[in-house]
């Protein structure tokens, strides 16, 4: 398929100990044939290998502000201005706050800062760090600018705990993302 005429999503993964599940996720996407742009954040690749992302994706993986861009373009806005959508999954507590308080000191949250176009979050946390009142706060005013949440479910955490913090299914958010697209075509 034609890259010019395929959707695209740059997908963020953070330091969460679901981000192994972005593996799966990527794949589900390409084989949409959608065109995914991973972004990995420092934290992000300690759980998950830029290479595995790489090999599902079929292109390299973005773990730095500054690598160097195209002809000396600056990588972080061209990723935010070619993505349909930016969907950060797993998003932790940290990007959560990091973003609703507009950080841009990596990769992901320059993309967040710099794209017009919709955001997906699928929050994955530990139920206290999502219940908490900073975590809430920050929810609200993500959700305020329009971000759209898939998730978090409830059930069993990896930390033992059972509560709302676990990554919503990878059919949950190719689904969203899917409808988030119709919504953006429909727009245009
Ligand atoms: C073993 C382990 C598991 C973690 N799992 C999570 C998690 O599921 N969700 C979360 O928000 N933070 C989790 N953290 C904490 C984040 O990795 C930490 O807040 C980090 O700074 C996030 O950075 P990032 O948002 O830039 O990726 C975990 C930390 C460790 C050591």
């Amino acid at each position: 398929m034609d890259d010019a005429k395929r959707p695209c999503v740059v997908l963020g993964v953070t330091g969460s100990i679901a981000a192994f599940r972005a593996a799966d996720l990527a794949s589900a996407m390409v084989q949409k044939g959608w065109e995914v742009h991973a972004v990995l954040t420092a934290d992000g690749e300690r759980f998950l290998p830029a290479l595995t992302l790489a090999a599902l994706t079929h292109r390299a993986v973005h773990t730095s502000l500054w690598e160097e861009g195209k002809g000396g373009r600056m990588g972080h806005l061209d990723l935010a201005r070619l993505a349909d959508v930016v969907l950060v999954a797993p998003a932790s507590a940290d990007c959560l706050a990091k973003s609703a308080h507009g950080l841009a000191g990596d990769v992901l949250g320059a993309v967040l800062l710099a794209t017009e176009s919709p955001v997906v979050m699928v929050p994955a946390m530990n139920t206290q760090m999502w219940k908490h009142a900073a975590t809430q706060a920050n929810v609200k005013l993500l959700s305020q600018r329009g971000v759209i949440w898939v998730g978090p479910s409830e059930g069993r955490l990896a930390c033992g705990a059972e509560g709302p913090g676990r990554m919503a299914p990878v059919l949950e958010i190719v689904a969203q993302i899917e409808k988030t697209l119709r919504q953006k075509k429909g727009k245009k």
